[in-house]
């Protein structure tokens, strides 16, 4: 069952949301030639802690392992859940997925972007501006009514005719009190496959993609997922609200504060 949230978490959701947007956007502007990926997760520490909020990443525990970092900061082919590291300075032509996963009073926003350092070659650009628009063809089927299923199939459709793969081993997810609540959220799959979408749904929706082959391989630090073959990866994630009408990007960030 897919948990329906009440007015009053719908309200706690549009702040850890707008937290979790705005400090994606402000690391994605401190990002940039010269700077290591460790200063960078530090930044989003601080950050974070500036608007009160903490990681739901830090800390998060998968059988033995044990998230290290505040955010994740993958580079060209990794995919997701990179680790800061001194040593990783990014270069012009490098991709940077930044994804900042927050909680705020009991409630989790998540969202996630690619963007480029410096200047990046044609096929990585046109990676990127795919990944982004594949999110937006998965948002606009949150509507109610709809089955997980149609969000699934109007990312693989798009992201198959333009060639690229689609990365089956992580898939989007149901959010509110929890990082990971019902349903998953596939980018691929029947229009026809799972539950019926209702308002007052959090979903967090995230393709993955990459210019090669989707296969995955781990790093060995347990949690930075990469393309088997090298390739490059690019990965956007918006926390969205089913609504009666249009759905709701929670995370869009506040750029007044
Ligand atoms: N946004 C990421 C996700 O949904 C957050 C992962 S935190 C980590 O998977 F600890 F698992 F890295
Ligand atoms: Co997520």
């Amino acid at each position: 069952m897919i948990p329906v949230k009440t007015a009053a978490e719908i309200r706690k959701m549009r702040e850890a949301c707008r937290i979790a947007a705005t400090v994606l956007h402000k690391l994605c502007e401190f990002a940039g030639q010269g700077v290591n990926t460790y200063d960078l997760d530090q930044e989003g520490k601080r950050l974070l802690q500036s608007y009160g909020a903490e990681s739901a990443c830090f800390q998060y525990q998968v059988g033995s392992l044990i998230y290290p970092a505040h955010t994740c900061l993958s580079v060209n082919e990794e995919i997701v859940h990179g680790i800061g590291d001194l040593r990783r300075v990014l270069q012009d032509g490098d991709i940077l997925t930044v994804d900042v996963c927050v909680r705020y009073e009991g409630f989790i926003g998540d969202n996630a972007r690619t963007i480029a350092i410096g200047e990046v070659s044609p096929e990585k650009a046109f990676l990127l501006e795919a990944t982004e628009k594949a999110l937006y063809k998965g948002i606009d089927k949150a509507r109610t009514g709809n089955r997980v299923g149609e969000i699934s199939n109007a990312v693989e459709k798009f992201i198959c005719a333009r060639d690229l793969g689609i990365v089956r081993d992580f898939v989007g997810h149901g959010v509110g009190r929890s990082m990971h609540e019902a349903p998953q959220i596939p980018n691929f799959g029947p229009r026809k496959r799972g539950e019926k979408l209702r308002p007052g749904m959090t979903l967090a929706i995230e393709p993955m993609i990459t210019l090669g082959s989707p296969r995955v391989k781990m790093a060995d630090d347990g949690w930075t997922a990469l393309t088997a073959d090298g390739s490059p990866s690019a990965h956007f994630e918006h926390t969205v609200l089913v609504t009666d009408g249009e759905p709701e990007i929670l995370t869009i960030p506040d750029l007044s504060s």
